[in-house]
């Protein structure tokens, strides 16, 4: 969480950064602000509403530079007020923004205190500044001196300072209001070269926690300082300019050319160089990538908002992960994975939010198809508990991102306790948690904007699935037959998940009621127990209605007591073993004027009636169902969230990516 985006070029990089935050905004969208370098000094501006909002406000104040940084923020330390937005300043001479928590901030910040350095924010973030400024040398304070009167003369005596004397006199300015200092007395001051990449260096030892900062200092006009460590940063090669960000996708159509770079790194850019140490100090060479179809991303087309366009992507979604991976052949997740998957004897799967559902899911297709015990842990949970640990275990990574900050640690977590074998299953080739695996599969949902996940999760579970096939017949679990049934029903998914979109208008009509509700509950057993959870959560959290899932068979043990008329009961029915317990359910429910909402198939013989709404889903996918009712849930949710008029792509206090703790 939070966007950072920075540059240094020949040219005005202003509208670049704009633009960059505009991309950025699924990362937090609190607070956003901005800070360029003009007349030797920072200038900046910064928002508590949204990136449209410091844009005219840019705009206003005229800024353009060849260097400047922005960033958009999701608050953990400090409300998301003005003082706390980014960029943070340290002595009117360092400009800085942070994507990450520092967690010793206490103790540095008292330390710098000491040091006479004044604290005007709450956030963490302030530290970082401060202490990259008191490690700077003195030699490089005393030569900004100069650059800093100048600064504030120019300030003082308005924009006209900004200019040389003799074009201010020739444009009729008042010649004793404007100072006889030379423009030319910024430029001869010649930057120390390395300092502030020397402190940056230097303060980062100092730093706990994570972290990705981009930081400029007045006394070095042509340079940008980036580090990373637990927060992902990532280097821009344009033409005679180079970009920080926090993602590739701020960069769309000014670059096509990256480098990721790694924990610990230390970037120093110039317009024209690119130095990175790693966490040494030494020089270190990172492989570019080139990513060519980043432009595409950011069009909503025919759409109103991201969730919308990413829930009608998920056939194109799904058949681009399967493609190629329904041959159930372990080479699909790496190398290694033939022999890892001969080796072990049960699963652990970490991951949060949607992810954790998909995990979920997952448990029980392992458990029933290939037999494997499985185990499915909330990362954030797991990390802190003392668990059992076994070394024939395969951890399973679940994230869409590969970012999120609970599922990384509690990853690392699992290596720590001896539990070597590890995959990831996620949406980002490029991310953290790819590079921590031995295996891997990556879905190609491509990329997710809208911060209720949709396409990642469905493409999750298909991994998952996929997986499952592949370790039953590793294990003899899988019989050919059953094998080519299986490849038979993953190839039929984006047609059918094609039936389940033709169902909008059903969905519509339901949403014209919920939206109108403060409560619903959700009712599923089995495996779609988990989809239940999955669609209270997409309708908690762009909705703000409350919603609660329970496994229908647990209705009686509480959540019964809260069904009254005012209480909309969604139930996913598909026509499975459990059916006819589920449908008992149902009637517990009726039978207390609840209203059901049911997505029920063909020969349920669920109908319509009085207390009951039933939608008709395509027919039954056999293990893959979860899917269909998933995307039905999406559907309703995002209609009923577009009733009330909320924010779907950006509800409130959320984010896409969870990189703090
Ligand atoms: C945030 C997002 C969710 C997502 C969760 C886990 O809460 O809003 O949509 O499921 O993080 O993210 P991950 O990237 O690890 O799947």
């Amino acid at each position: 969480m939070c966007g950072i985006v920075s540059a240094i070029a020949r040219h005005n990089i202003v509208p670049v950064l704009i633009e960059g935050l505009r991309r950025l905004e699924y990362r937090g969208y609190d607070s956003c602000g901005i800070a360029v370098l003009t007349d030797g000094a920072p200038r900046r501006v910064r928002s508590i509403a949204r990136v449209e909002d410091l844009a005219a406000q840019v705009e206003k104040a005229g800024f353009a530079s060849g260097i400047g940084l922005a960033h958009t923020r999701w608050a953990t330390h400090g409300a998301p007020v003005p003082d706390n937005a980014h960029p943070i300043f340290s002595r009117e001479t360092i400009a800085l923004a942070h994507n990450g928590i520092i967690e010793n901030h206490e103790a540095l910040r008292k330390a710098l205190s000491a040091q006479g350095y004044t604290f005007v924010s709450q956030t963490d973030s302030e530290v970082i500044a401060h202490l990259i400024h008191s490690l700077l040398p003195a030699s490089s304070l005393e030569h900004f001196s100069a650059r800093l009167l100048l600064a504030r003369a120019r300030r003082q005596y308005g924009d006209r300072c900004g200019r040389s004397r003799s074009a201010s006199l020739r444009d009729g300015g008042d010649p004793a209001a404007i100072p006889n200092t030379r423009n030319d007395d910024v430029t001869q001051c010649k930057p120390l070269k390395n300092a502030l990449a020397d402190a940056v260096r230097a303060a980062v030892q100092q730093l706990r926690g994570a972290y990705a900062i981009a930081v400029f200092h007045s006394a070095e006009p042509h340079c940008i300082v980036g580090a990373r460590r637990g927060s992902p940063l990532v280097v821009g090669i344009g033409e005679e300019a180079h970009f920080l960000a926090s993602d590739a996708i701020a960069l769309a159509g000014e670059t096509e050319r990256f480098i990721f770079l790694e924990d610990g790194d230390v970037v120093e850019l110039t317009a024209d160089t690119v130095n990175i140490t790693d966490s040494n100090g030494a020089r270190a060479e990172r492989e570019l990538r080139v990513l060519t179809s980043l432009h595409q991303i950011g069009a909503l087309g025919p759409y109103q908002h991201f969730m919308q366009k990413e829930i009608f992507e998920q056939p194109r979604a799904l058949a681009e992960s399967i493609a190629q991976r329904d041959t159930f052949l372990p080479s699909c997740f790496g190398e290694r994975a033939r022999a890892v998957f001969e080796r072990i004897d049960r699963a652990l799967i970490l991951a949060c939010g949607s992810s954790y559902y998909a995990g979920l899911t997952a448990k029980y297709w392992l458990e029933s198809i290939a037999a494997l015990p499985t185990q499915v842990e909330i990362a954030s949970e797991y990390r802190y508990r003392s668990p059992v640990p076994h070394p024939d275990t395969l951890v399973v990574a679940i994230s869409q991102s590969g970012e999120t900050a609970d599922t990384l640690a509690a990853l690392k977590y699992a290596h720590a306790l001896g539990q070597a074998q590890s995959l990831a299953i996620c949406n980002v080739a490029t991310s953290a948690m790819v590079r921590q695996t031995a295996l891997s599969f990556l879905t190609r949902a491509g990329a997710e904007i809208g911060v209720a996940s949709t396409k990642a999760f469905t493409a999750q579970l298909a991994a998952l699935f996929i997986l499952t096939v592949t370790l039953g017949k590793v294990r003899a679990r899988v019989a050919p037959s059953a094998e080519d049934a299986y490849r038979q029903q993953l190839r039929h998914l984006p047609v059918a998940l094609n039936r389940v979109l033709a169902l909008e208008p059903h969905l519509i009509a339901w949403a014209e009621t919920f939206a109108g509700k403060e409560n619903a509950l959700f009712l599923g057993r089995g495996m779609h127990y988990p989809i239940a959870l999955e669609g209270a959560l997409k309708l908690k959290e762009i909705s703000y209605i409350h919603a609660e899932a329970y496994p229908a068979g647990e209705l009686k043990h509480g959540p019964l007591a809260l069904v009254t008329d005012a209480m909309p009961v969604v139930a996913i029915a598909p026509n499975d073993a459990l059916l006819e317990k589920l449908k008992s359910n149902l009637h517990e429910v009726r039978a207390r004027g609840g209203q059901l909402y049911a997505l029920a198939e063909p020969e349920t013989r669920i109908d319509s009636d009085i207390g009951l709404r039933a939608i008709r889903m395509p027919e039954h996918e056999g293990p893959l169902s979860p899917l269909l009712h998933a995307v039905a849930l999406q559907l309703l949710a995002y209609h009923t969230a577009r009733a009330r008029g909320t924010d779907i792509d950006k509800p409130r206090n959320l984010a896409k990516s969870v990189t703090v703790e």
